[in-house]
């Protein structure tokens, strides 16, 4: 049998696609709890500096539909993504979503909890949840409205449309288009870019967005500059900083 999600490490970059090509990677819960177990082998190996993840042809075309259909609420409750997705959210590396293809409903989600995306031209997003009669489950009405304001996050899970990747783009949804044959190439290139800064640093700077998203701007910018105060105890300062004043590149410990 296939292996419903692929792994694949290459120098310092973790790569993990998606692989159910005949339902357009449609998310069950099999799926889902591989893409968990991978994130807890993820967060194991100190060596990955960047994760990316992808899909074959496709991203995902949301939930397995077939799988819910006849779920009771508890049921639904117990299929629900949330938790691996704020897993994902919350892993501290940095995290790209490489979006080809159809990304949307939970698959959209999925993208939503990486730190960014990149879309290939091909690239179709959306929320399509309401058309099913129900309403998008695993981050999508609280990332989206955060990600691009509520106006147009409204507007995406209300009418349950698809957007074009140039609209992902002029939504603030995705960070850059690229041309489909461009994209894995164009996504790696950003995680090795990634993968050059200061580890310890970038996990700062994520932990204190991610703690800002959920406070207040009183509590954001305190825990803001305790986390950035912190980081001076660090040796990766000390070097990124002596390498500025002596004109060289720095090379970081993790340390
Ligand atoms: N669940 C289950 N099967 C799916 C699927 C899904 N989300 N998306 C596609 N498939 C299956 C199709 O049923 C079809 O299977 P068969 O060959 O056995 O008929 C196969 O994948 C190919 O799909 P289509 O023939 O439909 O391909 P298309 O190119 O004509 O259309 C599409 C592509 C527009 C993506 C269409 O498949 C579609 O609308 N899919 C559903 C998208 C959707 O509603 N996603 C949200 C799901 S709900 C959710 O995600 C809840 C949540 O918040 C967690």
């Amino acid at each position: 049998m296939e292996e419903l999600v692929l792994f694949e490490k290459i120098e310092n970059i973790q790569i993990l696609k998606i692989n159910r090509p005949k339902r357009l990677n449609a998310l069950n819960r099999e799926t889902v709890d591989l893409i968990d177990e991978r994130i807890e082998e993820i967060k194991k190996d100190k060596e990955i500096r960047a994760l990316i993840i992808t899909g074959d042809h496709h991203f995902a075309a949301g939930a397995d539909i077939s799988d819910m259909i006849e779920k009771t609420p508890e049921e639904a409750k117990a299929f629900l993504f949330t938790n691996t997705f704020s897993k994902l959210e919350h892993i501290e590396l940095p995290t790209i979503a490489a979006i080809c293809g159809y990304a949307l409903g939970g698959g959209l989600e999925l993208a939503l909890a990486c730190d960014l995306r990149i879309a290939s031209e091909d690239a179709q997003l959306g929320l399509p949840e309401i058309n099913l009669g129900i309403m998008p489950g695993a981050g999508g009405t609280v990332r989206l409205p955060r990600l691009i304001g509520e106006a147009k996050a409204k507007e995406l899970i209300y009418l349950g449309g698809r957007l074009t990747a140039s609209e992902a783009y002029q939504y603030g949804i995705v960070n850059r288009v690229v041309k489909k044959e461009e994209l894995m190439a164009e996504a790696f290139k950003m995680a090795k870019k990634l993968a050059e800064k200061a580890p310890l640093a970038l996990r700062a700077a994520k932990e204190a967005i991610l703690y800002g998203g959920d406070r207040t701007k009183t509590e954001a910018l305190s825990r803001e500059s305790e986390i950035w105060s912190g980081l001076f105890a660090s040796q990766d300062q000390k070097e990124g900083m002596r390498a500025f004043l002596e004109k060289r590149t720095p090379q970081y410990q993790s340390k």
